[in-house]
């Protein structure tokens, strides 16, 4: 079966989720592709996005819309030569309408699981519950033909464990997207051992389409990217409880934040990204890589103790930032959770006292998204951390420390054989988690 035939019915799994829904996107915008090609003429391109709750597929329909919107208006040209034989579609908002239509005709949002069964891909992003999606895959794979290829967005579960549970014989691949997939350029692949060698093709082939950078990673609980992200969170926290006993928790867990965010010129602090992915996820995550990988003591005592307060961090359905470690106010951090009052420290507050004892980032410094679209970016970074390395502030000990743990970490993934090479480390680090420098780098010793 070629690459277009396999694409013509696919289900997406927990299509409305945050990572779901991505993959809804990219999917839908390349299967709409494939049908307006007139190579393809007489297949019938269908996704059924499949989730659990029929709320959140209406939040994922107007998701979609915005989206294919947007995507249809950067691509307005092109868009124009593919519709050239319309003469019905003049203007340039014709055609866009036209394609969005397009698009999101081939979407079917559904809460039923047996509309997967007749699909030839199965894209599966539900929550990181081995038992669940074994479940999910084994129903499918005995009501359907036998022959459907799965696709997991699993972030840690080894493929290999959830083939042989599901049984589905090599039939399945590991395509780890990175949130949000729109935006985030990686794609991890994770093939097992068993996994049929033109599925892995398939797979390079459609991220390759999906113009995404394709790094592969070894089948080891947590891949490259949770491998680092993890371990590094692990570290952020480890930090905070460390800093709490001389200036409290707020403060510790607002000075680390800040770090990893101002002085480490990252796009986000490690505790609003933590909020980000979700404490819960994270914690899932966490769970699978230490009962995976015993003796390397991956989880959090912190983590769990808020969590049972039920601060979960995570998305509302708009895409907004729920609370977490920080409190959002228009999607910027504006508190810190203070466990003991069960309430919010203004970050007003927490800036006044904490910035001076921070010291001010070098001279040099300018923010992520400037840096990021630096295009001297690499002399910019030498000079910066050049500076970092010379500063005697509290900040600038705390970030050399940081960079330092999250390079080893870097370099322990190459040891461990979970990635090939150190370039791969610092590929996931730079596309998936959009960082202006990977983190084995010669800016910490
Ligand atoms: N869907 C589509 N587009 C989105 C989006 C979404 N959900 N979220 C943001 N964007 C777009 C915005 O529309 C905007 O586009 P334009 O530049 O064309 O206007 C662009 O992304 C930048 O967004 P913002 O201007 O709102 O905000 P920002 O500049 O701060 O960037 C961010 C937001 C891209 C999320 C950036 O902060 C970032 O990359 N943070 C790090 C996120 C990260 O580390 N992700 C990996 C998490 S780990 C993971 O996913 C794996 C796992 O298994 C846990």
């Amino acid at each position: 079966m070629d690459y277009a035939k396999r694409l013509e019915r696919v289900s997406v799994l927990g299509a409305a989720g945050k990572m779901g829904s991505g993959i809804v996107l990219l999917t839908a915008l390349e299967m709409a592709d494939l049908s307006l090609d007139p190579a393809h003429r007489g297949l019938e391109f269908v996704l059924n996005a499949v989730d659990v709750s029929s709320k959140a597929l209406g939040g994922l329909m107007k998701y979609l819309h915005a989206q294919v919107l947007r995507a249809a208006e950067k691509k307005a040209v092109t868009l124009r030569k593919v519709y050239e034989k319309r003469e019905d579609l003049v203007e340039n908002e014709e055609i866009i309408r036209q394609y969005v239509d397009d698009v999101l005709a081939i979407v079917r949002p559904t809460t039923r699981l047996e509309s997967a069964t007749d699909s030839r891909l199965v894209f599966e992003a539900v929550n990181e519950d081995p038992a669940l999606k074994v479940k999910l895959f084994g129903a499918i794979n005995t009501q359907g033909p036998g022959d459907t290829w799965f696709l997991t967005n699993t972030s840690s579960i080894p493929i290999h464990e959830l083939n042989e549970k599901a049984g589905l014989g090599g039939r399945l691949m590991g395509v780890h997207f990175y949130n949000p997939p729109a935006v985030q350029k990686l794609v991890e692949l994770i093939p097992a051992d068993t996994t049929l060698p033109e599925l892995a093709e398939f797979c390079r082939e459609f991220a390759k389409k999906l113009r995404k950078t394709v790094v592969p990673s070894h089948d080891v609980a947590g891949f490259i990217g949770n491998g680092h992200f993890m371990r590094d969170a692990l570290h952020g926290l480890a930090e905070a409880e460390r800093l709490a006993k001389e200036y409290g928790f707020t403060d510790a867990v607002y000075m680390v934040n800040k770090v990893t965010q101002d002085f480490l010129i990252r796009p986000m602090g490690i505790f609003q990204l933590i909020d980000y992915v979700g404490l819960d996820v994270c914690r899932f995550i966490l769970g699978v890589m230490n009962d995976r990988l015993p003796g390397r003591h991956l989880h959090s005592p912190r983590l769990e103790a808020l969590i049972a307060k039920g601060i979960l961090g995570g998305q509302f359905a708009d895409g907004s930032q729920k609370d977490g470690f920080l409190k959002y106010e228009k999607g910027r951090p504006a508190g810190v959770y203070d466990p003991d009052k069960g309430a919010y420290a203004p970050i007003a507050e927490l800036a006044a006292r904490c910035d001076p004892r921070l010291g001010a980032p070098p001279k040099a410094w300018k923010p992520w998204k400037a840096v990021i679209g630096d295009a001297q970016r690499s002399e910019y970074l030498d000079g910066y951390f050049r500076e970092l390395r010379g500063a005697a502030t509290t900040g600038a000990k705390l970030a050399r420390a940081y960079g330092r743990r999250s390079k080893e970490i870097g370099l322990g993934l190459v040891t461990d054989k979970v990635a090939a090479r150190e370039d791969d480390v610092n590929t996931v680090l730079l596309t998936g988690f959009y960082h202006a420098y990977g983190p084995i780098n010669a800016y910490f010793d």
